[in-house]
């Protein structure tokens, strides 16, 4: 019986361990693929801004590995706050004074701009 409930605190244990890593990996997988489908042509394969869109603008996406952010989108005095990157995302950087060429991507859900904001983070080394 000892050993049994050893076990099972055994089990518990790893499971909390391992169960964060695996909900963000699916967030940064997720993330991933929906800037592969959706933001590439302007912003890159890597989020570095080069898209093939990008080269034909006069203003250019920044390379997200800088995480120089431009929008103040909530007015907290804080630039590229996760809320200012959702709240471009969501509704376009022309919203806030930018460039109206990035279109904004009202459709997608919480969850999906979350991971979008995941995967524009982790491209900063
Ligand atoms: C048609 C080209 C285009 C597409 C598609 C596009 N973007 Fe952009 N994006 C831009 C440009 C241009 C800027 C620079 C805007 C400016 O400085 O006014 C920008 C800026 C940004 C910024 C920077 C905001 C800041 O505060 O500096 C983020 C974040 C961003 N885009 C995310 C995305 C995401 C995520 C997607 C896909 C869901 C996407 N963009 C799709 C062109 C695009």
């Amino acid at each position: 019986m000892r050993v049994l409930s050893h076990c099972c605190r055994l089990i518990a244990f790893s499971l909390t361990l391992f169960l964060p890593y695996s909900v963000m990996a699916d967030q940064n997988e997720e993330g991933k693929a929906l800037f592969a489908t959706l933001c590439t042509e302007c912003h890159g394969v890597n989020g570095d801004g080069h898209g093939p869109v990008a080269e034909t603008m006069p203003l250019k996406p920044r390379d997200f590995a800088l995480a120089a952010f431009k929008f103040d989108t909530d007015s907290d005095w804080q630039k590229g706050t996760d809320i200012d990157l959702a709240n471009v995302i969501r509704q376009g950087p022309g919203a806030f004074g930018g460039s109206a060429l990035m279109p904004p991507f009202a459709h997608l859900g919480e969850k999906e701009i979350s991971s979008l904001v995941s995967f524009i983070r982790s491209r900063k080394p």
